[in-house]
């Protein structure tokens, strides 16, 4: 409205400018009209009387020209006339002459020279402003044959015009003011109508229900700078690190502090029964784990996980909840109990035997089995039958995590359609060939598209991904937004670099770095001045442990030097040991730890040491702490966090990474050390390289390290997850369409 009235105003404005030059334009043109008549008036009247004026001009006549002269001026608007005579003196004039217009003065425009010609003799006008009104006067000479006689003077009142003027300029002023009127009713009344209509079709886009597609492209653009607009303000309204506060912060910003629900198969705490009869408490070896579970003790809410510990049974409550962390409880833990047939189905075949090997490069063939598929799916159905359980409202945030539950997105949007669900797949995505041969393709890409976000560690794996929905199923891919739609409802493909929490509480909590040197040291039998080299991973064929032997002994012959002197110690959690490959994988492992140090130990001194077994945190971190290089050699790894860890546990900034070409965290952390893990050469080189690198080196490469870390730790990769779903709950309410679904029984339309 206030938009109208300033138009109005300048519209008023215009008009009134406009109407000032128009009037002064008509007043010209009127002048010149009443002008040119006065003179058309004059000059017939001259002519009219010539004859009769010059056969009586002369002084003698003066009473005959004195009536002609009357005559003339009855002419309505000639006001008085006069005879001037050749010598420029007066003959006579009539009785309203003005004084002031003189025979000689005026004779002077008329006559050039006295001696001139009959022909140079002209008419001549002006009109003359007086303060009685304007006057316009006419000398016209007569001449009789070629002899002029002198000339008649007619005076024209020209007041009329000036009334006529200012009478048409009125008139103007009218017509102008009533036209500003009209036009300024005219247009507030469209701009209503207008304004009416475009607000009706905006609330009906925003419902979904606008039938106009050009509104479509505008309010695309609006939406997209109001989410930007809101996202960087999101993310950087606080600026400075994430930390649990911020993250918290966040979650009761954006999210109204709604409970968080985690779906994830490896529960944070084991509850496992010791030899001695009582209850010890495992920390799985998981980077899911290691991830996850700081955010969760930032955020609260509820971790549904499968309960696989010897006592999880005994120590959750009738639901299978336990809260945890043991001795600080900020957040639940809901287990779910599979059976042997269901663990062994959906854990060791479909998930390890069949999806692990089949994201993973590392020469291991998918295995696909019927069964495995059947307990998958049913086991998925249990997590989301749970997840409904847990929620405490019909529109929950829900992070499902990893490769075991591809297909509960779907199921948990199908149970709570306004959910916002996420998940996050903390394993490589292989490209569409490879992908293309697993049975169940399709069901795995459709359960996954469930979800509202699905986060990769990599941009890389996110486009493999696309690329695999693009090759398999029938949905449309907006490249623009990096999305798969699907009946109108859109699944955001993003990468979010998974982290550790800074800063870490185990590094925090560990011994001095020297006093973690000389335990371990002093565990290993190791003289004080033994260089070490660590290994930490769960006993995995695609974390490349062979290789890294195999590269300690290329070392070993290439490098004399280190023989003696460079041990390794490798801590292998073991993992999945049901599983064929695994078994072999031990073997293997331990058939080449022993050959290296057959070649080149004695009895004394051992190049490798394995130390198969389940570490817990603070003992990894004391290793850490201990060694002079730490060697990570997957063969594919989506980011690997041991990497990670290492930096964090070195606040002594001293300290050389070695890490595989094929994690996602080489391109993070690239002032280690990268290299390709089957290129003995290039990794034991490296090795070497690390075991020479002098302080100032590795202090410089650490430093820059744990400066990336600490920026973009695992409160930052949690927070902007939680602040695109922020974004796409806005969005989502924005447009209505979650009323929508809701009310069409639960169908996605959107
Ligand atoms: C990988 C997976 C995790 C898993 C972890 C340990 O990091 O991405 O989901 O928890 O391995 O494996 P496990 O089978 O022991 O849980």
């Amino acid at each position: 409205m206030r938009r109208a009235i300033r138009f109005v105003v300048a519209l008023v404005i215009g008009l009134a400018l406009v109407t000032w030059v128009a009037s002064v334009l008509v007043n010209r043109t009127t002048r010149d009209w009443f002008e040119k008549d006065v003179n058309l008036r004059a000059d017939l009247a001259v002519s009219g009387a010539r004859h009769t004026l010059t056969s009586h001009w002369s002084a003698a006549e003066r009473a005959y020209l004195f009536d002609r002269l009357t005559e003339i001026a009855h002419d309505e608007r000639i006001m008085a006339g006069a005879a001037c005579a050749a010598d420029l003196t007066l003959l006579t004039k009539t009785k309203d002459y003005p004084e002031g217009f003189s025979c000689r003065e005026l004779g002077a425009h008329v006559r050039p020279a006295t001696d001139s010609p009959a022909s140079a003799w002209k008419t001549w006008r002006k009109t003359y402003e007086l303060p009685g009104g304007d006057v316009h006067i006419t000398a016209i000479p007569v001449v009789d044959e070629k002899t002029p006689l002198g000339f008649v003077v007619l005076v024209h009142d020209l007041s009329f015009a000036a009334r006529r003027e200012s009478t048409t300029q009125r008139f103007i002023l009218l017509a102008f003011a009533l036209l500003a009127l009209g036009a300024s009713a005219v247009t507030i009344l469209s701009v209503r109508l207008s304004w009416r209509g475009w607000n009706r079709d905006l609330q009906l886009f925003l419902r979904g229900q606008s039938r106009r597609p050009e509104f479509q492209p505008i309010l695309r653009d609006v939406r997209d700078l109001v989410d930007r607009i809101v996202d960087e303000k999101e993310t950087d309204r606080e600026g400075g690190p994430w930390t649990p506060e911020r993250l918290k912060q966040t979650l009761n910003r954006f999210l109204r502090g709604e409970k968080v629900v985690v779906v994830a198969n490896r529960e944070p705490y084991i509850h496992d029964r010791a030899r001695d009869g009582g209850v010890t408490v495992v920390h799985p070896a998981s980077g899911l784990v290691t991830a996850l579970e700081p955010v969760m003790r930032a955020c609260s809410g509820t971790w549904i996980a499968h309960g696989g510990g010897s006592a999880d049974r005994e120590t959750a409550d009738a639901n299978g909840r336990i809260r945890v962390p043991p001795g600080d409880e900020s957040y639940i833990v809901r287990r779910v109990w599979l059976t042997k047939e269901e663990e062994q189905g959906y854990y060791y075949g479909f998930s390890n035997e069949g999806l692990w090997p089949l994201c993973h490069i590392a020469d291991a063939r998918p295995t696909f089995r019927n069964d495995d598929w059947k307990h998958y799916q049913a086991v998925n159905e249990r997590f989301a039958d749970a997840v409904v359980a847990e929620v405490d409202s019909d529109d929950p945030i829900v992070l499902v995590q990893d490769y075991h539950f591809a297909l509960a997105p779907r199921m948990i949007r199908e149970r709570l359609p306004r959910a916002t669900v996420i998940m996050f797949w903390h394993i490589p995505w292989p490209n569409s060939q490879r992908f293309g041969i697993c049975p169940w393709r399709k069901d795995l890409l459709d359960g996954m598209l469930g979800a509202s976000i699905l986060g990769f560690h990599t941009r890389f794996d996110g486009n493999n991904f696309v690329e695999s929905v693009d090759r398999f199923i029938e949905a449309r891919i907006d490249r623009e937004e990096s999305a798969v739609v699907q009946q109108g409802r859109s699944t955001f493909v993003r990468p979010y670099p998974i982290s550790l929490e800074w800063p870490t509480r185990w590094a925090k909590t560990s011994p001095a770095v020297d006093d973690c040197r000389a335990s371990v040291f002093q565990e290993l039998g190791l003289p004080a001045d033994a260089l070490l080299g660590v290994g930490v991973d769960r006993l995995d064929y695609t974390k490349g442990v062979e290789e890294r032997f195999l590269a300690v002994e290329r070392l070993l012959e290439r490098f004399p030097a280190f023989r003696g002197r460079f041990t390794f110690v490798q801590l292998a959690a073991p993992s999945r040991t049901a599983i064929e490959r695994y078994r072999q994988l031990n073997e293997n492992v331990e058939r080449v730890a022993a050959r290296v140090n057959e070649r080149f130990g004695d009895g004394r001194y051992r190049p490798v040491v394995l130390m198969r077994a389940h570490h817990e945190p603070p003992t990894v971190f004391r290793f850490y702490r201990a060694a002079n290089v730490c060697y990570v050699s997957s063969l594919h790894d989506g980011m690997n966090l041991v990497s990670k860890e290492f930096v964090a546990a070195r606040d002594d900034e001293r300290g050389v990474l070695v890490l595989s070409q094929f994690t996602g965290a080489a391109r993070e952390l690239t002032e280690a050390l990268i290299v390709n893990p089957y290129d003995l050469d290039e990794a034991s080189a490296a090795l070497a390289t690390a075991l020479q690198m002098s302080a100032e080196e590795q202090r410089e490469r650490m430093r820059a390290m744990r400066a990336f870390i600490a920026e973009f730790n695992v409160y930052r990769w949690a927070g902007r997850m939680l602040v695109d779903a922020a974004r796409l709950r806005r969005r989502d309410r924005l447009t209505g369409r979650l009323s929508d679904a809701l009310a069409v029984g639960g169908e996605q339309v959107r």
